[in-house]
């Protein structure tokens, strides 16, 4: 049997159905708050190609905006969130009212786990702490973080009450998102890879540790990590959070991964992004290269980040047809 295939952010612009979609409802945000549309969107990449799983049509930015921080989404600009800048303005963020904020989530998942076949899986999924606090603490996206990290590294106590208040509303949000329908999470840590040793534990591990930890008390369901960009630490977070599965980004070595993780967790990875636009033989040619180093123990096709816009989407219908035609 070739192994499931799914990818991340496979809903979403490259899709002439996605785009039609976004064009009526008012903006992002009111997309992933919009039941209806929100599974509509979940949806049709797997009516459309097959996957095994649908993921979530919601964004990490929405614990944030339900912590009661201004959050938008301009078209060619990113995201932009309202700057948390230190721990006096942690006062007005309220984590324990976040999940009811975030009830029309939970009804797009029971929404799409009515309509998704019986045997495919449904994954929900939330931003890791880290990554969730550089978009507060930049006010969106950034090339070297550095407002976060001089923040993490002068004030490492009132930077961990910031990391605790997305943790603690984060864990009831997956918890609600399994009660709904979700069959498992993952934990998009997107920039857990601008952090070293110690400082990579304390933000990155520790706070995804006590995610799965507390997920698992109150629902039984496997977590998939996604420590982005982490290297050779991939190998103490698969150990010490207590994750399930492993993504692995478009960077860490088939062999590695092979050989060094994939006797511990099960891994998900890790094709390029870009070779999705570029499809044909060079993409082939990679697809089986990942099958044949990682396809034989437990394994989850996927890509190394999300699917941008530029892709072609029958390149992604030649993708799931190469991996459904690998034998081990
Ligand atoms: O299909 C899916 O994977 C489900 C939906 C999903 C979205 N965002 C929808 C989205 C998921 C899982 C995410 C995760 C997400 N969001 C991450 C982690 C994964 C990663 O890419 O590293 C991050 C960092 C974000 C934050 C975010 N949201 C950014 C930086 C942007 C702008 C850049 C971009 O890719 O468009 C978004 C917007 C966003 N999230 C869109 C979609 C479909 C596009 C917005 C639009 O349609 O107008």
């Amino acid at each position: 049997m070739p192994p499931p295939i799914w990818l991340m952010r496979q809903a979403g612009r490259y899709l002439p159905e996605y785009r039609a979609i976004r064009a009526e409802a008012k903006g992002f945000l009111y997309l992933c708050y919009d039941p209806a549309m929100a599974a509509e969107a979940t949806l049709q990449p797997v009516r459309r190609f097959g996957l095994d799983a649908a993921i979530l049509f919601s964004d990490i930015l929405v614990v944030p905006h339900a912590l009661g921080l201004a959050v938008t989404f301009e078209d060619e600009r990113g995201p932009e969130v309202e700057r948390v800048g230190s721990a006096r303005d942690l006062d007005r963020l309220d984590p324990t009212a976040a999940v009811s904020r975030l009830a029309p989530v939970f009804e797009t998942v029971r929404r799409v786990r009515a309509a998704l076949a019986s045997d495919a899986t449904l994954i929900g999924f939330a931003g890791a702490p880290w990554t969730v606090a550089t978009y507060m603490v930049e006010g969106g996206t950034s090339r070297d973080f550095a407002a976060t990290k001089r923040w993490a590294f002068s004030d490492p106590e009132g930077f961990g009450r910031l990391i605790d208040t997305i943790e603690t509303a984060t864990i009831d949000y997956l918890v609600a998102q399994v009660a709904a329908g979700a069959d498992v999470v993952q934990l998009f840590d997107s920039w857990a890879g601008v952090l070293a040793d110690e400082d990579f534990e304390r933000w990155c591990v520790a706070p995804t540790a006590r995610i799965v930890a507390a997920v698992k008390v109150r629902a039984d369901v496997p977590v998939i990590g996604f420590p982005r960009g982490a290297g050779v630490l991939i190998d103490r977070y698969a150990a010490a959070t207590g994750v399930d599965a492993v993504g692995l980004d478009t960077t860490v070595p088939l062999a590695w991964a092979r050989d060094v993780l994939q006797p511990k967790v099960t891994v998900q990875g890790n094709l390029d992004p870009l070779l999705l636009v570029t499809g044909g033989a060079a993409m082939e040619r990679r697809a089986r290269a990942i099958l044949e180093a990682l396809g034989r123990r437990p394994f989850i096709f996927n890509l190394g980040h999300g699917v941008v816009p530029e892709t072609p989407p029958d390149h992604v219908a030649a993708l799931v047809a190469c991996v459904r035609g690998w034998r081990p």
